[in-house]
């Protein structure tokens, strides 16, 4: 079986919020693929983090696809904000809001990448009947709210469920793996069939003269 180097797309949300600008750019430079925000509303998930205006201050810093997580409810009244702020890819979870088919195709419908982001508990088969309107599918390994906490193995079977939804469709949906995420639980998620990876903890932990090296670390190269 051929194992496929990953995505991968530091959280910011573990980075230096004074330097927000610079750390984006460091991790850019030490080849991160994408840069994964995530925006909390302290009602959805018990943080707060930040909104639309951060991430427009943030886009003239990177050239890399921002990949923006909302852990909001109600999302749809933000989804245009976002996508005017530069957000490239925006993943919503089916709890926030009554539609979310009608959610995904509006996130298509203004440029954007439609995600989908699914919690421990949820279960996947809520995108079963409506795979065309997916671009890309989120598995969170932690309870969403906060970094630095422990990879949930649970949620290993998930992902290779949902690998096999997304290759009955022969579409290349990314499926990507947030909360946890080191070279260990990496190379876990990846022979359970991820091919992105979200890491704020195991990017961000030692300073940016480590960044390159975590990264590679975390796509096995290390
Ligand atoms: C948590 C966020 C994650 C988090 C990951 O709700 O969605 O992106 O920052 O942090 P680590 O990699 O430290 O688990
Ligand atoms: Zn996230």
């Amino acid at each position: 079986m051929s194992r496929t180097v990953p995505i991968i797309a530091p959280s910011i949300l573990s980075a230096d919020f004074a330097r927000l600008g610079e750390e984006a750019r460091a991790v850019q430079d030490a080849g991160a693929d994408w840069l994964h925000v995530d925006v909390m509303d302290g009602h959805f998930v018990p943080n707060i983090t930040i909104g639309p205006d951060v991430v427009k201050a943030l886009r003239p810093h990177v050239t890399i696809p921002m990949d923006v997580h909302l852990m909001i409810a109600p999302a749809d009244p933000y989804l245009d904000a976002f996508r005017a702020a530069g957000a490239d890819m925006i993943s919503i979870h089916p709890e926030a809001g009554p539609h979310l088919n009608r959610s995904l195709r509006h996130i298509r419908s203004i440029g954007a990448k439609a995600g989908v982001v699914f919690n421990p508990s949820t279960d996947p088969s809520v995108i079963q009947w409506m795979m065309d309107d997916v671009d890309h599918v989120l598995v969170m390994s932690i309870n969403p709210g906060f970094g630095g906490q422990t990879f949930m193995p649970s949620q290993l079977a998930k992902i290779a469920a949902i690998r096999e939804m997304i290759d009955a469709t022969g579409r290349d949906i990314s499926l990507e793996v947030d909360g946890g995420v080191n070279p260990e639980t990496a190379r876990l998620c990846v022979e359970a069939g991820a091919t992105a990876l979200v890491a704020g903890t195991a990017v961000f932990k030692g300073g940016p003269p480590q960044y390159a090296a975590n990264i590679a670390a975390l796509r096995g190269g290390a």
